[in-house]
């Protein structure tokens, strides 16, 4: 919300975008309103009674709830509870049809319940066991979606919403048989992290509202239906499945996939599912995720979700992973044949601690999922690869940090770890610094206190806060509380509020150093003094020293040059994809045509957004390479998911 708007924290969710008619009549509405509770004494800006200025423990003492800019919900007036899905699965049609049920708590004795919806048509809602009521769908922000409001009692024990999501819905990718790895089946995901949950659930659609869930999803008889909750390890016969999840969730972790798929276990409580041409392949790469599930429980308590599962989903997935509880939703091109990029894993498996447990209160509090999740992730791969390994990782980092810092800008304030989103889609957050800065500062702390008392503190944090929403305000004051305790000159060394609240890196980060990456540059060096590629010393190297190798090349290489590192290390076909992505940087950059093939078939091959977007944006920066990345767009732009046009969409100025 921008700061001249109503002071209150009662104000509509604003959006940047203009929309007069709507704006003035929500800020009329809201006004009212406003004046209203504060005539009731329910608003005091500041006060407990302020929803956004509430500490921790106030929200807890309400039952946990807080105002998110991004949301409609009013959570601090009546809570979701508990959600019951009955969804039926239509391939032709693209929809999910069927009905929500919600079990309320309430807060207050509002006769409204206030509900995130975006494209979603409802048809019908009812009260408890039955009984029809009146409800309104508010003027639609591009964003946000519109504010679904259903009149209720203070009594209301349960509101059932019957509905339809659409099939542009964003969360929800439908596939066609020929974009699966079988070729025969049609395949479904959702990816409902940051705000997109709602596109296929009616929910309160904010990290700081928690709810149990319990779903029946019926799918044609071929298909398997998975979700982020208990799942069952063979199809049924009739496509019906049942889910529960009995551990409270933000709806940001809600999640389905459909399609034709197998388990195969990793040990009692790990396993695999994906389709049966992958999943052998899938269980060998990620063998060490019971040791990985060991290591983070021996440093941060148990494991709260009882299993924890990996789906891998077809190339399409925008992201490498997703955290969704009992059920990571992973890319493919991680299936690298070598284990080499399981720190992926790793992270994901973390975030049962740094996110899912913990979770930040809102979308500007990210960095609490995000930086803590990179740290979780490097302590859990030096527990099972040993320190040379997480050096590496931190190094690649540190790297990705720099020039995140470089491309915002050093002094912008999109460079702190404690955002302000108002106004702007949630997914502008998700750069390097949320991640890698995040890292740093507990990196930091970790160095400054030492890592026993560093340990300590971590697993009291996840214990004292398990299954809440934290604000970076809460961290602060945990920090003050359990690790500085009054100590001035700690509180000076490690300088909170320049990481927090400053731009960049802080004078005070750790140097990061790896003795293989030293190693590597020697040859970086070896090879630009002369000596020819073939006879560098590589022998050995994992995919992170080729990554390091390639980054350590110069801007400018000659063809022949280039002709000759594809020649000697197969760089073109190579079937690493962090390697392929970082040559192709070098491919577009020196217009080497020899790898133009393996440019447009990796761009039409896979969707992942970190890939796509540096790659598109370089071709977009040069009018040469420009018609280039639109031809390959074209082709491939069908078949990715929805995060992932929106962001080359707008690096192409692509109209529809
Ligand atoms: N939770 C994120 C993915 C995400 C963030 C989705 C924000 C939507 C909005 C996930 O845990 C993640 O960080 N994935 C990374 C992998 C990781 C190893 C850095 C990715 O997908 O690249
Ligand atoms: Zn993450």
């Amino acid at each position: 919300m921008h700061p001249d708007h109503s002071p209150t924290t009662l104000a509509a969710p604003q959006d940047g975008a203009p929309n007069s008619k709507n704006q003035s009549l929500s800020a009329l509405i809201t006004g009212l309103l406003a004046l209203a509770l504060v005539g009731l004494g329910l608003v005091a800006c500041g006060s407990p009674g302020d929803p956004n200025s509430a500490t921790t423990a106030e929200q807890t003492a309400r039952g946990g709830a807080m105002r998110d800019v991004h949301s409609y919900a009013r959570p601090d007036e009546v809570a979701v509870d508990h959600i019951d899905l009955d969804l039926s699965v239509d391939f032709e049609q693209q929809r999910l049809i069927g009905r929500a049920s919600l079990t309320l708590k309430h807060h207050s004795d509002a006769t409204s319940l206030h509900l995130d919806t975006r494209q979603l048509d409802i048809r019908a809602v009812t009260l408890d066991d039955g009984e029809e009521t009146t409800f309104e769908l508010g003027p639609e922000d591009p964003r946000l979606g519109s504010e679904l409001t259903i009149a209720i009692q203070p009594t209301t024990q349960r509101v059932n919403v019957f509905y339809e999501s659409r099939p542009q819905a964003a969360a929800v990718q439908w596939l066609e048989p020929a974009q699966t790895a079988g070729g025969e089946h049609p395949f479904l995901f959702t990816q409902s992290q940051a705000i997109l949950a709602r596109t296929w659930v009616p929910c309160q659609d904010s990290p700081g509202v928690r709810f149990t869930y319990s779903a029946t999803v019926r799918v044609p008889s071929e298909l398997m239906a998975v979700m982020s909750a208990s799942n069952g390890e063979t199809k049924t016969d009739d496509g019906v499945y049942s889910f529960e999840m009995p551990q409270p969730i933000p709806s940001y972790l809600l999640a389905l996939a459909v399609g034709d798929l197998e388990f195969r276990a990793l040990d009692d409580r790990s396993g695999v599912y994906a389709e049966p041409s992958v999943v052998e392949k899938a269980a060998w790469e990620f063998a060490e995720t019971p040791a990985m599930i060991d290591a983070a429980e021996e440093l941060y308590g148990p494991y709260r979700w009882e299993r924890y599962d990996i789906l891998v989903l077809p190339p399409s997935f925008p992201f490498g992973g997703m955290e969704n509880p009992r059920l990571t939703f992973a890319t493919p091109t991680i299936l690298a044949g070598d284990r080499s990029l399981v720190a992926l894993i790793a992270h994901e498996l973390a975030h049962s601690w740094s996110g899912n447990l913990v979770t930040n209160a809102t979308w500007n509090d990210f960095w609490l999922n995000e930086g803590f999740t990179v740290y979780l992730e490097r302590r859990i791969m030096e527990a099972i690869k040993g320190p040379d390994y997480a050096a590496m990782l931190a190094l690649l980092g540190r790297q990705d940090l720099e020039s995140g810092i470089a491309s915002i800008g050093p002094q912008d304030p999109d460079t702190h770890l404690f955002l302000d989103l108002a106004g702007r889609d949630p997914d502008d957050g998700m750069t390097e610094i949320a991640y890698e800065k995040g890292y740093d500062l507990l990196r930091m702390m970790e160095e400054t206190v030492g890592r026993p008392t560093f340990d300590a503190f971590l697993l009291s944090w996840f214990e004292s806060n398990a299954f809440k929403s934290q604000t970076t305000t809460g961290f602060i004051d945990y920090v003050e509380s359990e690790l500085i305790q009054g100590d001035e000159e700690l509180a000076a060394e490690l300088d909170l509020d320049a990481w927090i609240y400053g731009p960049g890196l802080p004078d005070n980060a750790t140097r990061v150093e790896s003795s293989a990456f030293t190693a590597v540059e020697a040859q970086v060096a070896a090879w630009l003094a002369g000596t020819p590629a073939e006879a560098l010393d590589t022998a050995n190297w994992s995919s992170h020293e080729w990554l390091h190798f390639l980054r350590g090349l110069p801007e400018e290489l000659s063809q022949e040059q280039m002709a000759e590192l594809d020649a000697a290390f197969g760089l073109s076909a190579s079937g690493n994809s962090e390697v392929l992505h970082a040559w192709l940087h070098h491919v577009i950059a020196n217009r080497y045509s020899e790898g133009y093939a393996a440019l447009e078939a990796f761009l039409t091959g896979m969707g992942r957004r970190k890939f796509l977007q540096p790659l598109y944006q370089r071709m977009a920066d040069s009018d040469d390479t420009l018609a280039m990345a639109k031809s390959i767009y074209a082709k491939a732009r069908p078949g990715y998911h929805s995060v992932s046009t929106n962001t080359i969409d707008d690096i192409l100025s692509w109209q529809q």
